[in-house]
């Protein structure tokens, strides 16, 4: 949940973790700080804020803090509140070291009570502190070797997070590790890096390395060496990002979140890519892996799909999806709550596990239960080499590019397609679908980025609606059948960004208590595309229209009998029932987006939010 960046190299370092923190800082903003050893004496030098990157910037007040190592923190609490002195770095009883972390030392009151009793004092809440006391310790009672003392350290600390430290003592070195966390290694010759991210690598250094769970890295100019716990050699996972520096800036968007919408088209065009071969076959090279893999999917009985958030949305649509195409019975489920019940797992039982960033703890955790019950797991991720996608048997990846904005838009469409490319491999391996059907079935899916450019041709409309309806105390969004998890997600993405309270219902549940909530002039959007609920979804407009409530209508163009029960309507183009949701999201992302802007939120940066949950 918090964004590290780590450098050791010749140029000075305060700027480049600087930098690395503006864009890291989507993942939390709390308060923010770094740690930089000096050249000359090896002085530690820190400074740290609560608040924004802003006052970490006006705390440095012009100081460069000399020094060509250093660390970075952006800090989204976990224990104890943002504060000065609960922002990292945190020393150890010396001074002599600081460390950076992300995530939850779940053990940290029983080894703070220890280092207590042997005399240890405390300047924070965190559980940070107590570790980097723990290393401090550790290496006063050993040989005074600070990669030891931290191999020690994390052999009785228990939880899962990603740490850096850097020592006054070793004034080239950091030396870091991770476990169920993300941190990621960065390879230059003249300098080593680290972050949380590749985002925050990628104006460095393209040649990367995923640390793996209990490795410990070894950082100097030039040299990353690896060991595991018992300082045995180790390797990681190394590759090569394609990533773009500039998809991690706002190139003239003001906000992130507006940039990712409008980069929809070329992040859905990318995620369809290559996926048809000369014969009209459907291609996923990445689930292929020999006969046997396909003849594992082919024998599929069950599918689960399970995922937090706005990648929940993307599975729900998934369901209709695979359902629809490949005839396999579908559970779509929320991972924080799959991980902890008893689901029927056989070898039959294919789980696809969504997230973008996939960092995220639940979703991680519920693939590690899945293929522990010997089910084949199927990952979908946005991130090259994340931690979901090592943990699965196979992943499919969107090519979004970097998502930054807390609020996922560009990710979820991908997420949608490169499901829906899926359900339709499985209807292939299964013969449900002949070559022709599939070529037909893609060429239809090709078009999508052109009419999502379509729909995005909405925008002025949504903003002037927006500053009509900015003032409503809630908003309710209902639907049917693929347009169920659309208002969902609609509802969400207003609610994160705006505070508005939101939520999104099954059509035909309206009247079984939502209903409830309307009043004169109360806003509703309703989902309200061709297809064989339409003219339900219908009735369900009358019902609230009746009760006061002001209707926005997503429809399909030409449908002008809907203007007859809608105030507003916003019209996207016609495609295959099961393809809406890639369209009717947009308006909705547009209209949270230019709400929020109304209302003067903080966009990108919502309150109580950060981008990845590294956490329980
Ligand atoms: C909402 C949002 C979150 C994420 C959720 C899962 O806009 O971004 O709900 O969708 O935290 O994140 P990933 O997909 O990274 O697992």
């Amino acid at each position: 949940m918090c964004g590290i960046i780590g450098y050791t190299g010749r140029e000075q370092v305060l700027p480049v973790l600087l930098d690395g923190l503006t864009t890291l800082e989507y993942r939390g903003y709390d308060s923010a700080g770094v740690a930089v050893v000096g050249a000359e004496g090896g002085q530690l030098r820190l400074v740290k804020r609560a608040g924004k990157l802003a006052n970490l910037r006006d705390a440095l007040d012009g100081r460069t803090l000399a020094g060509t190592v250093g660390l970075g923190h952006t800090r989204w609490a976990t224990h104890g509140a943002p504060s000065d002195a609960n922002s990292h770095p945190h020393t150890d009883e010396s001074g002599d070291l600081a460390v950076i972390h992300n995530g939850i030392f779940e053990n940290f009151g029983e080894l703070k009570a220890e280092l207590v009793a042997s005399g240890h004092t405390f300047a924070s809440d965190t559980d940070t502190e107590v570790v980097a006391h723990l290393i401090g310790a550790l290496r006063e009672a050993g040989d005074g070797d600070l990669v030891t003392a931290v191999r020690a350290a994390l052999q009785r600390v228990e939880g899962a997070f990603a740490l850096a430290v850097v020592d006054r003592r070793n004034p080239t070195t950091i030396v870091a590790s991770r476990r169920e966390a993300p941190l990621v290694l960065g390879h230059r010759d003249d300098a080593s890096l680290l972050a949380s991210d590749v985002a925050g690598l990628i104006a460095h250094t393209r040649d990367i390395t995923a640390l793996l769970d209990d490795q410990v890295a070894i950082l100097t100019p030039g040299a990353i060496e690896l060991l595991d716990l018992d300082g045995r050699p180790a390797e990681g996972h190394r590759y090569t990002v394609d990533w773009d520096i500039a998809a991690a800036a706002k190139q003239g968007y003001p906000h992130f979140m507006l940039k990712e919408i409008h980069e929809q088209p070329q992040a859905v065009a990318d995620t369809l890519l290559g996926r048809v071969d000369v014969d009209g076959r459907i291609v996923v090279d990445e689930l292929r892996g020999g006969r046997s893999v396909e003849d594992e999917l082919r024998s599929v009985d069950k599918v689960y799909v399970v995922a937090c958030g706005t990648s929940y949305h993307a599975g729900m649509v998934a369901k209709y999806a695979i359902e629809h195409w490949a005839g396999i019975p579908v559970e779509v489920e929320i991972a924080s709550e799959f991980r902890y019940r008893d689901p029927i797992l056989t070898p039959h039982t294919l789980v696809v596990a969504i997230s973008q960033s996939g960092e995220t703890a639940d979703t991680i955790a519920a693939a590690v239960h899945a293929r522990n019950q010997q089910a084949k797991v199927v990952a979908i991720s946005n991130v090259v080499g994340s931690s979901l996608a090592r943990a699965a048997d196979a992943v499919l990846y969107t090519r979004a590019g970097p998502e930054i904005a807390v609020a996922s838009t560009k990710a979820f469409t991908t997420q949608i397609v490169a499901l829906d490319v899926l359900a339709l491999y499985l209807a292939q391996l299964r013969g449900a679908l002949f070559p022709d059907e599939c070529r037909d079935h893609l060429a239809r899916r090709a078009a999508l980025p052109a009419l999502i450019a379509q729909v995005l041709e909405s925008e002025p409309a949504i903003a002037e609606l927006a500053r009509t309806v900015s003032a409503a105390r809630y908003m309710m969004f209902f639907g049917r059948h693929v347009g169920l998890p659309i208002a969902m997600e609609g509802a969400l993405k207003l609610k994160e960004i705006s505070y508005v309270h939101a939520e999104g219902f099954a059509a035909g549940e309206m009247k079984h208590g939502p209903i409830a909530l309307i009043d004169e002039g109360g806003p509703v959007v309703a989902l309200v595309t061709r297809g064989h609920v339409r003219g339900k979804v219908v009735s369900n407009i009358q019902q609230v229209k009746g009760r006061g409530a002001v209707v926005l209508a997503i429809a399909t163009e030409g449908d002008t009998e809907i203007k007859e029960h809608a105030d507003h309507v916003v019209y996207v183009p016609e495609v295959h029932e099961l393809l809406y949701p890639v369209l009717t999201v947009v308006p909705l992302q547009l209209l949270g987006y230019h709400i929020a802007v109304q209302l003067g939120r903080d966009v990108d940066q919502p309150r109580n939010l950060a981008k990845t949950v590294t956490v329980e």
